[in-house]
């Protein structure tokens, strides 16, 4: 492809993009192909010889597009949101054109320097103290695993690395039995194992207790184990919890642990600084993630994580071979020191043109209104006899199940609810016109809403409840 056919298919390519955006709501909002049927219509080894664009995208359009589950859509209240903005999508069409490898600061400085300035403006716009200093990864799962490894080689005095971990106390990471799956994965690849992970009992609205943690630190100290870390929730995927980060960093101090917090979705409502007191204690952290491709207006991947003291990540990630030693090598930032891959990307451009073109006074009202809305939906369902909130409401996530009248909540129907909260969910998601995400509360089936899309409005808010009525009530019939 020369450069001018680039030029014709690109601008094609972006009036393809607005388009999807602008049509966006007419699609369902979940893909509704089978499982299969993509891999099925595609052939099974790549062309020999080369194949038009206007082929190619034939079959884009044919094979591919039904296959799109609307990340997008206004009515995508499943998960958490995926967010994506027109400047970060433009920032992310020129970071691919440019090709920039910011492995080190020499190959790519315009990549690392802006790294650290957007990291310095995010820091600020959360309000983390000075001396945190961030850096950008692809995920908060691979953040959390490089925190993992920082309090693991911290706890064994940095003996871990160059022994393995063999005839040495056990490694101990604390976490609340709500933290989010990345935290037990980050602990089977760091070496703590499935045994080396403690989830620690949560109280009547999920949030970790404290004197439970500070008990089983001392029990494992006792049985002459290596407690580590702790990893706290700041909005926890099932419910949304928040553990109580002060109490918890406190504990923390006294056992001389690592402090990590997960707040891979809440964390962008700290730009709002209303929302901060959920997180007080957090500054006594040593470090903390938080996905700017969650809620913050930046596409995926963009995941930001803060540490205390870079030195404790980069002691532990540090390798320094001789192919490697280049200018800057020695004054940094060297980013390739603070997460697992060595190659990394430019993602900094995007979240620069994001938060440049937004402007922050605009995200934080993007965050509030989220966050409003999902108070009146928690409003409305509070209002409906046949339906109860399964959990207090954290910012903009709202749990609840189905319990029609003439089924007992608290007794023997229990399992029939269960049967009829699934029914409903597999019913609104296979319908196309919006999707929800299904979780275990107190191992009862319970629907989650998540609102946070930036093509989000009052209205499909409004029109998704009562879609969720309409479908509960057709159970019936
Ligand atoms: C609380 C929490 N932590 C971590 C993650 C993992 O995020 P990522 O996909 O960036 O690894 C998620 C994903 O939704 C999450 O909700």
């Amino acid at each position: 492809m020369n450069t001018d056919e680039f030029r014709r298919l690109g601008h094609q390519m972006v009036d393809r993009i607005a388009d999807y955006w602008e049509g966006v709501e007419e699609r369902p909002v979940r893909s509704q192909v089978k499982p299969g049927s993509i891999i099925a219509a595609l052939p099974d080894q790549a062309p020999e010889n080369p194949e038009g664009f206007a082929e190619i995208l034939a079959d884009y359009d044919r094979i591919l597009d039904p296959g799109l589950t609307n990340w997008p859509h206004p009515r995508f209240f499943a998960y958490f949101p995926a967010n994506i903005s027109p400047p970060s999508v433009l920032g992310e069409i020129l970071s691919a054109g440019l090709g920039q490898q910011a492995m080190l600061w020499e190959t790519s400085p315009a990549a690392n320097e802006l790294e650290a300035v957007t990291m310095t403006w995010l820091r600020k716009a959360i309000g983390l103290p000075d001396g945190f200093e961030g850096t950008i990864q692809d995920s908060a799962s691979t953040a959390t695993l490089c925190a993992l490894i920082a309090m693991r080689e911290r706890a064994l005095d940095w003996s871990g690395n160059p022994d393995g971990l063999s005839g040495k106390p056990k490694p101990i990471v604390y976490s609340s039995a709500q933290a989010h799956s990345s935290i037990d994965k980050a602990a089977r690849i760091a070496g703590f194992g499935d045994a080396g992970l403690r989830h620690v009992p949560v109280d009547a609205t999920f949030r970790m207790i404290p004197e439970a943690l500070d008990e089983m630190i001392a029990e494992d100290r006792a049985a002459g184990h290596l407690p580590a870390g702790i990893v706290a929730s700041f909005g926890a995927t099932g419910v949304g919890a928040i553990d109580p980060i002060d109490a918890v960093a406190d504990i923390a101090g006294r056992h001389d642990l690592f402090l990590h917090v997960d707040a891979a979705w809440a964390g962008s409502a700290l730009v709002c600084p209303e929302f901060r007191p959920l997180a007080a204690g957090v500054e006594k952290a040593h470090s903390l993630v938080l996905n700017p491709h969650k809620w913050l207006v930046t596409n995926f991947d963009c995941s930001a994580l803060f540490v205390r003291d870079p030195q404790v990540l980069r002691k532990a990630l540090s390798i320094l071979p001789a192919y490697l030693v280049s200018e800057g090598s020695e004054t940094g930032p060297e980013y390739r020191d603070w997460t697992i891959p060595l190659g990394r990307r430019f993602r900094a451009l995007k979240l620069w043109f994001a938060l440049r073109n937004y402007g922050m006074e605009a995200i934080r009202t993007m965050i509030r209104d989220h966050v409003a809305w999902t108070g009146e939906l928690e409003a409305l369902i509070e209002a409906e006899p046949d339906f109860a909130l399964a959990a207090p409401r954290v910012l903009s996530l709202v749990v609840f199940r189905y319990t029609p009248e003439g089924l007992d909540p608290a007794g023997l129907d229990n399992e029939a609810l269960d049967t009829l909260n699934d029914r409903l969910i597999a019913d609104i998601n296979s319908g196309g016109f919006t999707y929800l995400t299904r979780t275990l509360v107190d191992n009862r089936v319970a629907v989650r809403f998540s609102i946070g899309n930036l093509t989000t409005e009052h209205r499909h808010v409004i029109e998704a409840w009562e879609h969720v009525r309409t479908v509960a009530k057709s159970l019936h019939g």
